[in-house]
């Protein structure tokens, strides 16, 4: 059973506060970061390169295998034990979607629906980025996570964050299809008489606002899990007690060395925030290596996933 902290989470006073400021800064191409940095977004300069770079793949008759390599998506399980989780959720199933920038290629949902299929899982929670570019209209993937929503089959339903590739205008996406967003907004997720909560942030990779910190110190005295687009509220949600931090944005690196070591990871947290398990004082971290791409939609030495995020009690997981 879910509940929402605040009932009225659509037409809260909060969210239309956050629709006007995330607006702001979207038109104004603003870039705001946690250290209170406000930069102009320089993406024209980045698209520029991508230009050139995706001329170089294709006239050396690489760009072709790398769109491929992006449509391998890669289905995973990761158990993670905890000594403050409900016994009620031992077991407990998180499909975790990230960074499906759905459009960047055709038909891209039927390559994530095919590894969806027939996994079992009990909510999912989506961490951002459903387009691929970051200005502009967002029609194009209204019908793509349509079809993604109705895949996804589960007792507990969908919830989403917002990530740097997406507006505020795609908070709308829940009238049109089974999906929840969560902005700077708190769940509590019941069973077998026991909750834990689940706290989305809005992006802080472009869009930070105190209201994402604020959110990440829901008063809960229990097992606490942060969706968030970037690990850049890692320290935030460690410090306020959350056992469990879901992110993705930095996928995987996309373009990976033949070793594995990703290229760029748009992120500075450190090399081992930019992939898979991590752990933050006390906290563990997950970064998804994102379904999708974007920039140039391709893979090298790398792999888009479709993650289970399987939570389990410790003590019962050593008795076995
Ligand atoms: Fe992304």
């Amino acid at each position: 059973m879910v509940t929402y902290l605040n009932k009225e989470i659509k037409l809260s006073a909060s969210r239309q506060l956050w629709a006007i400021t995330r607006s702001v800064l979207e038109i104004n191409m603003y870039k705001t970061k946690k250290n209170g940095k406000k930069t102009k977004s320089h993406w024209d300069e980045f698209e520029a390169l991508l230009k050139i770079v995706k001329f170089i793949l294709k006239s050396l008759s690489l760009y072709d295998k790398g769109t491929e390599r992006a449509r391998q998506i890669i289905p995973k399980k990761v158990s993670l034990e905890f000594d403050n989780l409900p016994e009620g959720f031992s077991g407990y199933k998180i499909l975790h979607l990230s960074d499906l920038h759905i459009d960047a290629l055709p038909n891209f949902e039927d390559d994530v629906i095919r590894q969806i299929g027939d996994l079992q899982y009990d909510i999912c929670i989506m961490t951002g980025d459903y387009r691929k570019e970051i200005e502009g209209g967002f029609g194009q993937i209204i019908e793509p996570m349509k079809k993604i929503t109705s895949a996804i089959k589960c007792s507990d339903g969908t919830f989403a964050v917002l990530g740097n590739h997406d507006t505020y205008l795609m908070h709308t996406l829940e009238n049109k299809m089974d999906i929840q967003f969560l902005i700077n907004e708190s769940i509590k997720v019941s069973r077998n008489g026991s909750s834990i909560l689940i706290t989305g942030t809005d992006d802080p990779y472009s869009y930070y606002t105190v209201e994402a910190a604020h959110s990440l110190q829901a008063d809960f005295d229990g097992f606490k899990i942060a969706a968030v687009h970037t690990p850049e509220l890692k320290n935030i949600a460690s410090e306020n007690d959350y056992k469990l931090y879901l992110c993705g944005h930095t996928h995987g690196g996309q373009i990976c060395l033949p070793n594995g070591k990703p290229l760029i990871t748009h992120q500075k947290e450190g090399s081992q925030y930019a992939s898979g398990i991590w752990h933050e004082n006390g906290m563990i971290g997950y970064t998804h290596n994102g379904c999708g791409v974007s920039g140039i939609p391709v893979r090298y030495n790398s792999n888009g996933e479709v993650t289970i995020i399987e939570l389990l009690k410790k003590n019962r997981y050593e008795n076995n």
